[in-house]
């Protein structure tokens, strides 16, 4: 992953010792896990989504490896930093989200693989010129949960091709072309599973 500050991948744990182990590892894989009593939908809306002015909706759709059959049942776990470029934190966040903050959020596929996050765009962290991103980790229904190449805008001063996960990037590219309607910046990126990640049939 390009931007790791707050993904440790580390080692493997007992969450997926009972599936097939793709993607690597990856401790911080784990979130996706952290949905609680959630029944998950195709489309969710992150926190502080109604207090943030540059809005965000990410639209797309998950397919096999084929790049052609729609992907159903498959969770999106993202988690991001907020306008000022952190991770925030209320204090009382339980395990992952100590790291990853509270702005994050959880979807799964229907049938036709189509999933929508209401969001707004992060900020590159504090004094640097690491480039804006989302944070992505999938989890398909019979495989270990795996990240995938960040969400990145390819209006951000600061995106380079000199990072990582751009030539390969995991499931597919992740940079995306906004376009703004109705006040809302609208981007929109596919998935394909299993797409430049290692050991994947
Ligand atoms: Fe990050």
């Amino acid at each position: 992953m390009a931007i790791c500050l707050c993904c440790s991948c580390q080692s493997q744990t007992k969450d997926f010792e009972q599936k097939i182990n793709v993607g690597g590892p990856c401790e911080g894989c784990k979130a996706l896990f952290e949905y609680g009593d959630q029944t998950l939908k195709s489309i969710d809306t992150l926190p502080d989504f109604a207090v943030n002015d540059s809005k965000l909706k990410i639209v797309g759709r998950v397919y096999q490896k084929d790049g052609r059959t729609p992907a159903k049942d498959v969770i999106i776990y993202i988690y991001q930093t907020d306008n000022k470029g952190i991770y925030p934190k209320k204090g009382d966040e339980q395990g992952w989200a100590k790291r990853h903050g509270y702005i994050r959020g959880w979807v799964k596929t229907g049938a036709d693989g189509k999933y929508t996050f209401y969001t707004f765009r992060p900020a590159s962290y504090p004094n640097t010129r690491i480039p804006q991103h989302i944070h992505a980790t999938i989890k398909e229904p019979d495989k270990n949960a795996y990240y995938i190449a960040d969400y990145r805008f390819d209006d951000d001063p600061y995106l380079s091709t000199e990072n990582n996960n751009i030539a390969n990037p995991r499931g597919g590219s992740g940079i995306m072309t906004p376009r703004t309607e109705n006040g809302i910046q609208i981007v929109e990126r596919d998935i394909i599973l299993g797409k430049n990640i290692p050991n994947y049939e």
